[in-house]
């Protein structure tokens, strides 16, 4: 595998960035997680759209111009022999003494891997998958993809300790925010598609964006707001969101099934159309 690091092109083994890089002593720097498809990176344009949007919420610019990022991305897909996978992308402030403060006039230090992955699981699609809900203890910007995870980490740790696929985080005022690297859906008891708002609560994901296009193209009803666990208990349907799981059916809440415990109509409907959007 090759690895584009502050501009070279390496060896994945070889490759590496400095001690005291404030990415890795403050997680002070943004990522963004891009899908591909056939060679080709999906939604780009969304993509650099929000890694700028990160960027600039942590007074960061863009390392290179995104024409020179999209070459970049190319050539690392392209060295890597990837068909089907995504593209990872982090840029964080740099190298700097210790010092909480952003420091002056430092390059920052970019790092793009690229990735292979399976297919999604027969079993995934006919069973779908369990999600645990956890506490959302996160900070108040999650909108922002900063690489500061630790509890996105605790929060999938903590599901997969219980056989789940995904964590749904949920706030102290029971809504559901989001899981762990995923958006969050549900199907309401009338077919109503719900997810929640896109404000700082949740990160904006790129696929959220794309399957609320696909789905107002279907003629599916949706609506945009917060939904409490009580109410994704009750849901016909539900499902999650991310450039690497696509769209994912949920058949089972903590212990609960959602209906009769197979993936959910609509879910399947928007799914198909989703990835016939991205081929
Ligand atoms: N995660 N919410 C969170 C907290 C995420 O980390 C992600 C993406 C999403 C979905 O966004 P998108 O559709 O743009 O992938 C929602 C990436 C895939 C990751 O951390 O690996």
């Amino acid at each position: 595998r090759i690895a584009y690091v502050n501009g070279q092109y390496l060896p994945h083994s070889d490759a590496s960035v400095h001690i005291e890089d404030r990415g890795y002593q403050f997680a002070d720097g943004v990522y963004e997680v891009v899908p591909v498809m056939s060679g080709k990176l999906v939604d780009e344009a969304r993509h650099l759209d929000r890694l700028e949007r990160s960027l600039s919420e942590l007074q960061m610019d863009m390392p290179m111009s995104r024409r020179a990022l999209q070459l970049v991305c190319d050539s690392v897909i392209e060295r890597n022999y990837l068909t089907n996978g995504f593209v990872y992308m982090q840029v964080t402030r740099g190298v700097a003494p210790r010092d909480h403060k952003f420091p002056k006039g430092i390059k920052p230090a970019i790092v793009i891997t690229a990735k292979q992955t399976k297919p999604q699981s027969t079993a995934v699609l006919e069973d779908g998958v369990a999600v645990k809900t956890v506490p959302d203890i996160r900070w108040r910007r999650r909108d922002i993809k900063s690489i500061s995870l630790l509890p996105n980490c605790m929060a999938k740790q903590a599901a997969v300790e219980e056989g789940a696929f995904e964590a749904w985080m949920v706030e102290e005022d029971g809504t559901v925010t989001e899981g762990s690297s995923t958006n969050a859906w549900i199907v309401t008891k009338d077919g109503i598609l719900v997810t929640r708002t896109a404000d700082h609560d949740i990160l904006n994901g790129i696929t959220r964006m794309g399957l609320l296009e696909v789905a107002a193209e279907a003629g599916v009803q949706f609506e945009e707001r917060p939904f409490t666990l009580e109410e994704a208990y009750e849901a016909r349907e539900a499902f999650l969101t991310s450039s690497t799981n696509h769209v994912t059916p949920i058949t089972r809440i903590d212990d609960r099934s959602v209906a009769n415990g197979k993936p959910g109509s609509v879910t399947m409907k928007l799914r198909e159309a989703y990835l016939d959007r991205i081929a």
